[in-house]
């Protein structure tokens, strides 16, 4: 991430399918601001207290779970099909924050091991690195099974699997519903936790919403991982997490391990802001408990850019091979030759097109002769442009 940014800054007027950021056009800020006092109007209602009280205890140290968790368990049933109690839900400072608090309160002996999907989002990887947690990479969830054997085998438990089943940063794909079903079969027999993380999943640009992990489980295995990041703004730094009823079937080891979170949590950031907390609930109680209004331009221009690049891409660069993701942010361009670190470095500095490597994302080996571009954060109008410079480097590297 470093050395994009310094690309980046290096080359100020490149054209960037670097970044996976959301489009800040969307950004209301304004109007999601002056929500916070239809939030406070709801809590004085709901506490019995004067709106005054409500302002002064907004600005206090809050509850550490957070104190949304009932507006945001309505919202993903309306909109993620998660069914869940409010008590299963607790707020965090991003999605992020509840991925390092899953990792730190999930891995407890130096036996423990993160099963992830390579290439895959570096923040979690990278969360479960600095937490000295050993992790596995699977280049093909195929392997599954197999990997689990050998780990046992080495004498050593994995605890988790991470995944972004629905639109997956970096590749953009989705985990079709029957993988989902052996996947879980295969966790809650050995008893390995789901980290199922969804910032894309109401991204889709057309298709039917995939059911997620959490719904399609059964056994008690998946936490659920989501984030206002994506459909609201970054900054405003609120995620959520949310824990099965019955962990493998054990209701008092949910309710455990959501103490052990809290706790966890209370050490770290004590409580999400409950400012941006106010925010998110006041636009959730203003939107009738669903994001799908507020996030319609933004779908739209994605969907739109989506298929800017795919024309851009069929138009310039017949050597090379792409997926067509149905939503989300990312598509990936397999290359016949190698791009990594010079690659990106000339690209910038020839054609002034900034694209990432999918080595970036890799845990190893693999990714080398593919990249990852985002259509979220550029203008419509930069892509065939964009893409027309970035076919021109990988004409000159093959003609050379
Ligand atoms: C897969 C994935 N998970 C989590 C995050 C981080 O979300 P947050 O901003 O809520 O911390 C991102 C951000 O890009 C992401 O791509």
């Amino acid at each position: 991430m470093n050395f994009l940014n310094e690309v980046s800054i290096d080359y100020p007027s490149a054209i960037s399918f670097a970044s996976g950021r959301p489009a800040e056009a969307f950004f209301q800020l304004e109007s999601w601001l002056g929500r916070i006092d239809d939030f406070l109007e709801h809590r004085a209602k709901k506490d019995g207290v004067s709106p005054a009280t409500a302002r002064a205890l907004l600005a206090q140290y809050g509850r550490t779970g957070g104190m949304i968790v009932d507006l945001v368990a309505d919202q993903i049933r309306r909109d993620e099909r998660i069914r869940c109690r409010p008590e299963q839900v607790m707020i965090t400072a991003g999605c992020q924050e509840a991925l390092a608090l899953c990792i730190g309160t999930l891995f407890r002996t130096p036996r423990d091991v993160l099963l992830v999907r390579s290439p895959t989002y570096i923040g979690a990887t990278g969360i479960a690195d600095a937490s000295g947690v050993e992790i596995a990479a699977l280049s093909d969830l195929a392997e599954l099974e197999d990997t689990i054997a050998a780990l046992e085998r080495a004498g050593k438990r994995p605890r988790a699997l991470y995944l972004i089943p629905e639109f997956d940063n970096p590749t953009g794909t989705v985990i079709p519903e029957g993988e989902r079903e052996r996947i879980l079969r295969v966790c809650a027999s050995k008893r390995i936790v789901i980290l199922e993380d969804n910032p894309y999943g109401m991204f889709r640009f057309e298709g039917e919403p995939s059911r997620p992990l959490f719904s399609l489980d059964t056994h008690g295995a998946v936490i659920y991982l989501g984030t206002y990041s994506k459909t609201l703004c970054p900054a405003l730094r609120v995620g959520f997490l949310v824990l099965p009823p019955a962990l493998f079937g054990d209701a008092r080891a949910a309710r455990e391990l959501h103490a052990r979170l809290s706790e966890r949590k209370s050490f770290v950031t004590v409580n999400t802001s409950q400012i941006m907390q106010a925010l998110v609930g006041g636009v959730l109680l203003a939107e009738g408990g669903t994001l799908s209004r507020v996030i319609e331009p933004a779908r739209l221009l994605y969907g739109k850019n989506r298929d800017v690049m795919l024309g851009s891409l069929a138009s310039c660069l017949s050597e090379s091979r792409w997926n067509v993701p149905s939503g989300g942010f990312f598509l990936t361009v397999d290359l016949p030759f190698a791009f990594g670190r010079r690659e990106v470095e000339r690209c910038a500095a020839e054609e002034e097109v900034l694209v990432m490597p999918l080595s970036f994302f890799a845990l190893g080996e693999g990714g080398e002769r593919s990249v990852r571009l985002a259509f979220s954060n550029v203008a419509t109008a930069d892509i065939p442009r964009g893409i027309e410079r970035f076919a021109r480097f990988v004409q000159k590297r093959l003609a050379a």
